[in-house]
This record gives C-alpha cells, sequence and structure tokens, in this order.
C-alpha cells in the first residue's frame, strides 16, 4: 500500500447491541474502538419534563453538571422546585446508566468509578474558541483532572422531545490519531506536575500521560487541514437512543442536536478486558516511555 493511502477502516465505528446479547461482547466492542449504540432501552421521564426542556444553562456554561458523590448541582439556571425536579432526574440517570455499564461489563465490578453526570440541553455553541468547540474532532482529556492512564467512559442518552437526532463524528483509530500529532507534543517541563498540582490547577499530579493526552487534544481541534480532512463516519442517535464509548480513545466531534444525559465513568487500566488497547499502552508504545 503507498504510504500516502489513508489508513483502511477495519472495523464500523457503531456496534449496535441489545440487552438480550451475551454479556462480555460489550468490553471487548468497546475497548477496541466501538460506540456502542443500544437503541431499545428505556429510561423514563415522565413528569420531569418542565425542569428538563424549560432549562436553559447558565451564559457561558456548556452543560449542566452533577456529581453524585456530593449531589451537587453546577450551571443550571433553575431554582426552587424545577431546580430539585432537575437534580433528581439527572441523579435518577445517573443511577441508570451505572445499573447498565454494570450489567453489560460486569468484569470491570469494584473497579469502576462513578464520574459525574451530565445534563446537555444545548446544542454546538458558535462563540466558543477552537479548543473549547467540541464539534471539532478531538479524543477526551482534562486539564484539571489528570487521569494518569484511567480510562474515560460515557454513556449517553438523547431525550429530544421534537424527534431530533444527536449527530457525532467519529474518527481514525486511536493509534492513527496519535501517530499524527505525538510529533508536534510538547513534553511536559520538569516539575510542571507538582507545581499545578501546589498550586490548585489540578486535582492531584498531572502525568506525562496526561500532558500528552491533552496536547492530543489541543493539536487536533487547532488543526483546520485536520478537521476539513480527517477520515471520519457521521452517526446519527435518535430520541430514546443510548450509546456508550470510551471517549479518551474513539476519536469524535459532536455536531449538533440537544438534550441529551451523559454519565462519565473512570476506569483504571488494570480493570480492561484487554489492556494493550488502552491509550496509555497504545502512547507508551509509541513513544518507547513509560507515561505514570
Ligand atoms: C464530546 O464529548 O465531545 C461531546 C459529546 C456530546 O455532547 O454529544
Ligand atoms: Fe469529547
Amino acid at each position: 500500500m503507498p504510504a500516502q493511502t489513508a489508513p483502511a477502516k477495519t472495523q464500523p465505528p457503531v456496534a449496535v447491541l441489545s440487552r438480550q446479547d451475551p454479556k462480555g461482547q460489550a468490553a471487548r466492542l468497546l475497548e477496541h474502538g466501538s460506540v456502542l449504540l443500544l437503541p431499545d432501552l428505556d429510561f423514563d421521564i415522565a413528569g420531569f419534563e418542565d425542569a428538563l426542556y424549560a432549562q436553559v444553562s447558565n451564559e457561558g456554561v456548556k452543560n449542566i453538571s452533577y456529581n453524585p458523590a456530593t449531589g451537587e448541582l453546577k450551571g443550571a439556571a433553575a431554582e426552587g422546585f424545577a431546580r430539585e425536579q432537575l437534580v433528581e432526574i439527572v441523579a435518577r440517570y445517573s443511577r441508570w446508566a451505572e445499573d447498565l455499564v454494570r450489567e453489560l461489563m460486569p468484569a470491570y465490578g469494584a473497579k469502576l468509578q462513578v464520574g459525574r453526570t451530565s445534563w446537555r440541553p444545548r446544542s454546538a455553541d458558535h462563540n466558543l474558541s477552537k479548543r473549547k468547540d467540541d464539534r471539532r474532532l478531538h479524543v477526551d482529556a482534562f486539564p484539571s483532572t489528570p487521569l494518569q492512564g484511567r480510562r474515560i467512559l460515557r454513556v449517553f442518552r438523547n431525550v429530544n422531545p421534537a424527534g431530533e437526532s444527536r449527530y457525532w463524528r467519529v474518527g481514525e483509530p486511536f493509534a492513527d490519531y496519535a501517530g499524527r500529532f505525538l510529533r508536534n507534543a510538547r513534553p511536559m517541563a520538569p516539575g510542571a506536575g507538582a507545581l499545578l498540582q501546589a498550586l490548585g490547577v489540578t486535582k492531584g499530579r498531572r502525568t506525562a500521560y496526561d500532558q500528552l493526552m491533552l496536547q492530543l487534544h489541543d493539536q487536533a481541534k487547532d488543526d483546520d487541514g485536520y478537521q476539513a480532512a480527517a477520515p471520519h463516519w457521521d452517526v446519527s442517535f435518535p430520541p430514546g437512543a443510548t450509546w456508550m464509548v470510551f471517549t479518551d480513545a474513539v476519536v469524535h466531534a459532536a455536531l449538533g442536536g440537544r438534550y441529551a444525559f451523559e454519565q462519565t465513568f473512570y476506569l483504571p487500566v488494570a480493570a480492561m478486558e484487554d489492556e494493550a488497547a488502552s491509550p496509555l499502552r497504545t502512547l507508551e508504545r509509541l513513544t518507547g516511555k513509560a507515561l505514570v
């Protein structure tokens, strides 16, 4: 094959699964870069429509975020009863998503950590900077939350009341994406991890792995040429669809659509069925260095 040829896609980016399918498939598919689509699940929001759809997030806030560990809700303009209702339904989604993940990937067990929940009432905002613009292809990496190699697994559900889909673009395999941007990735300055932590910029120590992941995120979003020409599939998720994906490895962009729930989970690489498929081990292979 000539060197210039775009890498061949060996598998479709979306795998459709139902609750009846044998357990154990889900982890393998997810860990190897599929978006897992569950078209036929129920999540009842009856009685909560007003709180969800009348709700507009605070100016400048992309998503409303909920912390299941503390019950704290951030970014919501609602007050009083509407706010209580919003907390209740988002908390209910969080438990629902956790039950689903534990059912589909029982082997992750106690190693699976529950992160934030979000309610996404808005469509892509045109006033965001490139780096914050999730309509541009990227892998997820969090500037203030170093993951030190842990995976980011997210469960989304579209509950748009007007029949509108949520539109995603899914990009090339992680190793290809990383291979493109690694050579220009800036390494962390010596001592920067400890300094950022001491200053309270990061919750925990930013590792060489976190630095590389942030660079992969930023460089892809900054690169207009890549955004215009990158290999991709466009995927739409209709109302009622649930989908889950390791967003630290699956190159993705959210092009449009409003009113979705999302629950984030973290998973140590040692809990994976195939640790070699993680971004951590992939980047260690590509750089020849230990990164955490
Ligand atoms: C993202 O993670 O880039 C956004 C996904 C979404 O809100 O659909
Ligand atoms: Fe993202």
